[in-house]
């Protein structure tokens, strides 16, 4: 690997999922399987983790991240009490159907690390950074089969009304349309099929104070292209889609007690789980004014972050990546 990769919150992960020996996990999202190995420690050989990604290179490269560590080895890199699958969260109920026969169907914690990991960001072959010339391909899976690439797609063939949306909503891009006008010009006279491409016709948009003074977002700056990559990279994948779809399963998977935690690293990702967690904690939905509960909903959840988990100082120093992070968790009642 010539990158490295340090998960981000794994110290309070760890603390929060709290993973003894002979329980059971699930880690949504493998990545650079930094959680997966921790979390195969603590639970031992009598316990198991189940490790899910999209992205087939991340399953490859866990069984070589695998080889490097005192776990107990089975066959092709695969470490006896880590099950490793190809697929995607939002299928979390037939995955565990699929693997287990039905045989088990409830565990300890369930781990989701949204979003893409370094190895994604760093691989030249793909499209995910606006530091690098890539085909514009921000798929994480290799789930889109032989369909033209996802995003250059997108920002081939949607309307300058669908790009405005997508960056309006998925990038919170305040020159959405203008950024999207420039694509719909650009592409008339010749297809984008580049990140460069992309972040010249950005640069070309916005206003000169916008890219030179790389703009500030809260406390911090950020380049001109970030947003617009985002909100690329999010309706590629489907990933707001798939997060909503998942939680609810997570939370039936999880046996009495047993913890979710999500860690997000932007406002729509973090809006959709609070917004979960708080419906789930309560035990009636309906409106105020109904005097007897009709709606039958129960409380599934307790909410174990009141106040939202971030990463200290000291890690965002070490690992800049982490800095936008922001972690929730949940146990199951
Ligand atoms: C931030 S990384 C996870 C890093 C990991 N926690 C670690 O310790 O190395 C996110 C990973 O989730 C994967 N991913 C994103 N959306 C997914 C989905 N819907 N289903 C499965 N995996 C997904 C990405 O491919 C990526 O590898």
């Amino acid at each position: 690997m010539g990158y490295k990769h340090i998960p981000v919150m794994l110290k309070e992960v760890l603390e929060y999922l709290d993973p003894k020996s002979g329980q059971e996990f699930i880690d949504c999202t493998l990545g650079g399987a930094g959680y997966t190995v921790e979390i195969a420690k603590r639970v031992g050989a009598t316990g198991k983790v189940l490790a899910i990604d999209l992205d087939k290179l991340a399953i490859e490269n866990a069984k070589k991240v695998f080889k490097k560590t005192r776990l107990r080895q089975g066959y092709g890199g695969q470490v006896k009490n880590v099950i490793l699958i190809y697929g995607n969260f939002k299928n979390l109920q037939k995955i565990i159907k699929e693997e287990f026969k039905g045989e088990r169907d409830k565990f300890d914690g369930i781990v989701f690390d949204l979003g893409l990991s370094s190895a994604q960001l760093e691989d030249k072959s793909r499209g995910f950074s606006f530091q690098l010339d890539a085909p514009l391909d921000m798929a994480f899976g290799q789930e889109t089969g032989n369909r033209k690439q996802e995003t250059e797609f997108i920002i081939n063939n949607y309307k300058q009304e669908e790009l405005t949306k997508i960056l309006r909503e998925y990038g919170e891009e305040k020159f959405a349309r203008r950024i999207a006008r420039k694509i719909v010009d650009y592409r008339n006279d010749k297809s984008i099929k580049t990140t460069g491409q992309l972040v010249y016709i950005i640069e070309s948009a916005v206003p000169a104070i916008y890219k030179n003074n790389l703009r500030h977002s809260g406390a911090r700056k950020i380049h001109f292209a970030t947003r617009t990559f985002q909100a690329l990279r999010i309706a590629t994948n489907k990933e707001l889609e798939s997060i909503e779809i998942a939680l609810p399963q997570a939370v039936d998977l999880l046996r009495k007690g047993g913890r979710i935690a999500v860690i997000s690293y932007h406002s729509l990702e973090d809006r959709i789980v609070k917004r979960f967690f708080k419906k789930e904690s309560k035990s009636c939905l309906c409106p105020p004014d109904i005097p007897i509960c009709q709606c039958g909903h129960k409380t599934q959840i307790k909410i174990l972050t009141k106040k939202i988990v971030l990463p200290s100082e000291e890690e965002i120093k070490i690992n800049p990546r982490a800095r936008s992070a922001k972690m929730r968790v949940a146990e199951k009642i």
